[in-house]
């Protein structure tokens, strides 16, 4: 039985939903196929807590009661102390931080799955970076939740394209905040404001909303989709249209935000007044692969389309190519929430376990 180690950077939303899942699967799920899955450090933004062999149900109370500040060198130090092999850092922050110690992480033996898309929406020269290092190193980088949480979007660009298909087009709504956000304004009965309380509530933003708002998060999936497509793309090649008013954006402080919260509902209102009674609002990106332009902005369409049937959180993805012609292949299902984007995690960890104890997964 192989021991997979995984250091968990992040136990918020997404974070905690990885580690129950992992306790949930090891003795049913993943010890049938030869490996186990351990968790010996998590961390949040300022404390760690260490145990040799594993968490356990409690880990929780025992985070609470047991953990000490930390850098990331204490972190190498312990796990080389230890003697623990096959290491796995899951990033499931919202963090730079982390990420700059991605490629000290990768000389010291650990393979990289991120939930963050900070390392994959930086300059394209760090891009390049990570991946040259995660070759010199012959460790493996994943992060198929960084694009429509859970959904096989990512894999399905790269097996288009690895099958000799040509991705022409990708266009779609992105984000599951905003989808959410969108589709519970369409009912009417509430104030933006309330509902991105409510959306928060549940998990569905980012831990700054003003992230998904700006259109940034849903930008930076768009370049995280364009570089897989081979585009040398920066964010500043993507042209934006920020929900955020001004006076909200730039020098106020999430704090500040959050009291003024209110402020958003005039600006929202604006795009409900301009559209029809059968339209509905949706945050929508696009990129034509071939003129190489990108954008991502609120439209409206019919409320009878593909895009205003969309409910809760889904995220649809149109990819249209060569082979399939004027009819895309077309991703629909939830884009973010933690359970699923946690499960979409768990598969880039349990490929490198499988990985590292030789099954064999035809897929
Ligand atoms: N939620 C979703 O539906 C979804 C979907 C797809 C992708 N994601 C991505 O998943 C990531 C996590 O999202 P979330 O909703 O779980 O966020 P969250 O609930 O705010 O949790 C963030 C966690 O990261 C920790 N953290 C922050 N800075 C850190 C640092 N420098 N070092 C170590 N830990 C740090 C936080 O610790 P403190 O409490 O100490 O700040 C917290 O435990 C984000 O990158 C997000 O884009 C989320």
């Amino acid at each position: 039985m192989k021991t997979i180690n995984v250091i968990l950077f992040g136990i918020g939303n997404v974070g905690s939903a990885i580690i129950n899942q992992i306790l949930q699967a090891n003795d049913q799920v993943f010890n049938k196929q030869g490996f186990q899955i351990n968790v010996p450090i998590i961390v949040n933004s300022s404390l760690a807590f260490y145990n040799s062999n594993s968490l356990g149900h409690n880990w929780e109370t025992d985070f609470k009661n047991f953990s000490v500040p930390y850098k990331i060198e204490d972190i190498i130090k312990f796990v080389k102390h230890h003697e623990l092999e096959n290491l796995v850092a899951v990033d499931a922050t919202a963090s730079s931080n982390i990420v700059n110690s991605y490629l000290l992480l990768i000389e010291n033996g650990f393979h990289i799955v991120a939930a963050n898309k900070i390392a994959n929406s930086l300059s394209y020269d760090f891009y390049a970076q990570l991946r040259n290092h995660i070759k010199a190193y012959n460790r493996k980088f994943y992060y198929s939740t960084n694009v429509g949480a859970g959904l096989p979007v990512l894999s399905t660009l790269r097996s288009l394209k690895e099958s000799g298909d040509e991705v022409l087009k990708v266009r779609g709504v992105f984000s599951g905040s905003l989808s959410f956000l969108f589709n519970q304004l369409s009912e009417g009965e509430r104030p933006f404001s309330n509902i991105l309380k409510h959306a928060r509530n549940l998990g569905y933003t980012e831990p700054d909303p003003r992230i998904d708002l700006s259109g940034q998060d849903v930008a930076r999936k768009l370049l995280i989709i364009a570089r897989e497509l081979d585009l040398k793309f920066e964010l500043e090649h993507i042209e934006v249209q920020s929900l955020v008013p001004k006076q909200l954006n730039g020098q106020t402080s999430l704090e500040q935000f959050n009291a003024r919260v209110l402020e958003l509902d005039c600006t929202i209102e604006q795009f409900v007044n301009a559209k029809s009674t059968n339209e509905v609002l949706r945050y929508v990106a696009e990129l034509d692969v071939k003129e190489q332009q990108a954008k991502v902005k609120l439209i409206t369409v019919s409320k009878n389309s593909n895009y205003g049937l969309l409910q809760g959180t889904n995220n649809l993805f149109e990819i249209y190519s060569k082979q399939y012609g004027n009819e895309p292949v077309s991703i629909v299902g939830a884009g973010a929430g933690r359970e699923v984007t946690a499960t979409g995690v768990l598969k880039d960890l349990v490929a490198i376990a499988q990985s590292i104890a030789n099954v064999q997964s035809y897929f």
